[in-house]
């Protein structure tokens, strides 16, 4: 383990894991996981999904810790430290590009959560029935200067956060946070499973109908898997760069996968009960990005509708807890692609920063647009928006991951593996032969098959 005394750490363990949950536990827990269990058949596609956050999640999310820990690096200048001279440091690259590529869209979607806090706030959803929230949200995502607004917001408060550092920003406000988000979480899959005919939503999660599985299903699944965990960018590798020597990786790597299965099947828990009681369909466009925001209104007013104060504040903390959980991981994706910039090219950190916000609020606006202006502009038959999201996290994100084990699997020194995974020998880890192996073999060529059985090679 090397020593790098200039650089920030995070103060504690629980601060570390908790910020690297905060990472993982975001929009693709609560708004992205609902969505591909609906459209890929439900409870067969989360045993895929749980298989594929066991099998390829936790070793490339250790590999990813401890290529950080090890390098005290931003992520291209972890492969440049450890290979140098060698093409590896364009894996920290395509990195740095799928954290910019994600921060740009994701930031559109964090926006609309920060829209609806204010509606929940005011009490627009008060009074209205199932029919009303379709047309509030269609009109909300077609006004371009709203959109466009609360992702310029979402992307100016990351900004401020990402500048404060490592520790008075990024732990703090962390640490802060998540807690109330479970708790929240936690109330609100209560009140969602005690509805009536959550029983329909309850089988829909619950019972696997694997003749719903295509090849599609577990392409999904698997990039499912890397977006929820923030793997294949070199997130988590940026984020332990910060940790200290005492942290255990293993033990870290774990929590965090989790912490974000359970908030990402707490909220199946939340929204399908929902969705069943409402009389959507899952076979429709009701299953769209807009779930989130067309359900969950009706959720509060169905659930508690009998107390209107209560139904007041569950949703305004509802919509505000979803605001702090996309805010932690668009924060963790600047920061890559800060760290790069500011390591890199020597540049201070808020400068740095003030690049990257500049630069992802561009390809922000066009994202946020394609709902609005540009909703005719098809990239292989996608909107821009949804063209993103398709690669990012079934192309870019997966590829990563897949050279993140290679690299750590056959190329990087085991010694160094053995030092950063036991802490120097003080730490037993009878389960890295086990690690080592799955990242040689099985996760390169599981990759590899899902990824080449999409493209129609297989
Ligand atoms: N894991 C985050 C979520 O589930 C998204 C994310 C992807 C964050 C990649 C950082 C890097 O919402």
């Amino acid at each position: 383990m090397s020593n790098n005394n200039t650089r920030e750490n995070f103060g504690s363990k629980i601060g570390a894991i908790l910020a690297a949950a905060g990472s993982a536990v975001g929009l693709g827990n609560i708004w992205r996981f609902p969505i591909e269990t609906g459209q890929n058949g439900g409870a067969a596609f989360i045993l895929i999904y749980i298989g594929c956050v066991i099998l390829l999640g936790i070793p490339i999310m250790m590999s990813e810790f401890l290529i950080g820990r090890h390098t005290q690096a931003n992520t291209a200048g972890a492969y440049r430290k450890l290979a140098p001279g060698t093409p590896w440091r364009w894996v920290g690259r395509l990195g740095v590009l799928s954290g910019f590529v994600i921060l740009s869209y994701y930031s559109v979607v964090a926006g609309w959560t920060a829209e609806y806090t204010i509606l929940a706030i005011g009490n627009a959803f008060e009074g209205k029935t199932t029919a009303d929230f379709p047309a509030i949200f269609t009109e909300f995502v077609s006004n371009p200067w709203k959109s466009v607004f609360w992702m310029l917001a979402f992307m100016i408060i990351t900004h401020v956060i990402v500048t404060r550092g490592v520790k008075s920003g990024i732990e703090k406000f962390s640490k802060l946070m998540m807690p109330v988000l479970f708790v929240i979480l936690i109330i609100l899959a209560i009140c969602s499973v005690a509805l009536p005919g959550a029983s329909q939503g309850l089988e829909f999660l619950l019972k696997p109908d694997f003749s719903k599985i295509t090849g599609s299903a577990i392409l999904s699944a698997m990039g499912q898997a890397f977006f929820s965990l923030s793997l294949g960018l070199g997130c988590l590798c940026t984020y332990a760069s910060y940790f200290n020597q005492e942290t255990n990786i293993g033990k870290t790597a774990l929590s965090v996968s989790l912490i974000d299965t359970f908030v990402a099947i707490m909220s199946g828990f939340i929204i399908f009960p929902a969705v069943f009681n409402a009389g959507y369909t899952l076979d429709s466009s009701d299953i769209g990005p807009s779930l989130l925001f067309i359900t969950m209104p009706n959720v509060f007013g169905q659930a508690f509708g009998s107390i209107p104060a209560l139904a007041y504040i569950v949703s305004v903390l509802f919509y505000f807890l979803l605001v702090l959980a996309a805010l932690t991981s668009t924060i963790s994706m600047h920061e890559v692609v800060t760290a790069y910039v500011s390591e890199e090219f020597a540049m201070s950190r808020r400068k740095a920063a003030t690049l990257v916000t500049l630069s992802c609020s561009i390809v922000g606006v066009v994202c946020a647009l394609s709902f609005g202006p540009f909703e005719g502009v098809k990239i292989f038959g996608m909107t821009i928006f949804d063209f993103f999201d398709y690669t990012a996290s079934n192309f870019m994100l997966p590829i990563g991951g897949m050279l993140i084990a290679i690299f750590t699997g056959w190329y990087l020194d085991k010694k160094i593996v053995r030092d950063e995974i036991t802490n120097n020998g003080t730490l037993r880890a009878p389960y890295l032969p086990l690690i080592i192996f799955i990242l040689k073999y099985i996760a390169p060529i599981a990759i590899a098959c899902i990824l080449l059985g999409q493209i129609g090679i297989f």
